[in-house]
């Protein structure tokens, strides 16, 4: 499966899904990794792994519209199939939504629909939940509301700070991201309605 990563920041699910991938635990292949800001160190980490990578900073283009049809249009003539959204930190519109149907996915650090948006680990110590963990889910152009593929739990622990949590959750997020996309490349994830099927 060609797949696109667009990411923003430190890039760590985008080494999860490439290491899954150089290991043949998934039949992906990374056609493009896409920021939009250009001191992202994921970019860098991509290049050091002979990915193609480069930015798109959005401040070039006129319009929201007009950027996202630029990113859509990159990554089409990448051949990318499916676009994994990697700390992505921008909203997508449905001009892009459009170009790649049921095929956008994002991982978000709780367990939606509690505490989407940012600072989700911050979010949920502050709501004194028991447990969190991360979510992927289709991407609509909602912020974090799209149909949830998979999740993985994680315990908050008494002496917790949204740095100690994040980490317990980030470390779930690197197993369960290349784990959803080896099953999306496999062709057993099935929408009915809001509720994703995974056949086994
Ligand atoms: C992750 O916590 C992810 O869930 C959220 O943004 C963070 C990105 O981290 N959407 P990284 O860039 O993959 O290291």
């Amino acid at each position: 499966l060609p797949i696109g990563i667009l990411v923003s920041g430190r890039g760590s699910n985008m080494e999860a899904i490439a290491a899954a991938i150089e290991a043949g635990e998934v039949p992906a292949r990374i056609q493009a990794v896409i920021s939009d800001r250009p001191e992202a160190r994921a970019l860098e980490l991509a290049r050091e792994r002979g990915l193609k990578a480069f930015c798109l900073a959005p401040g070039e283009y006129p319009s929201r519209q007009a950027y996202d049809l630029a990113l859509a249009t990159a990554l089409k003539k990448e051949g990318v199939e499916l676009v994994a959204l990697a700390g992505f930190m921008r909203l997508l519109g449905r001009e892009f939504l459009e170009q790649f149907p049921g095929a956008v996915i994002n991982i978000h650090p709780a367990l939606l629909p509690a505490f989407p948006g940012l600072n989700a680990q911050r979010q949920a110590l502050e709501y004194g939940v028991k447990f969190s963990g991360c979510t992927v889910h289709f991407v609509d152009a909602g912020m974090d509301t799209g149909p949830i593929i998979a999740q993985a739990v994680v315990p908050v622990r008494n002496d917790d700070t949204p740095e100690t949590l994040a980490a317990r959750i980030l470390a779930e997020e690197h197993r369960l991201y290349p784990r959803v996309i080896k099953w999306l490349a496999e062709g057993r994830v099935e929408l009915r309605g809001r509720r994703v099927i995974v056949r086994s």
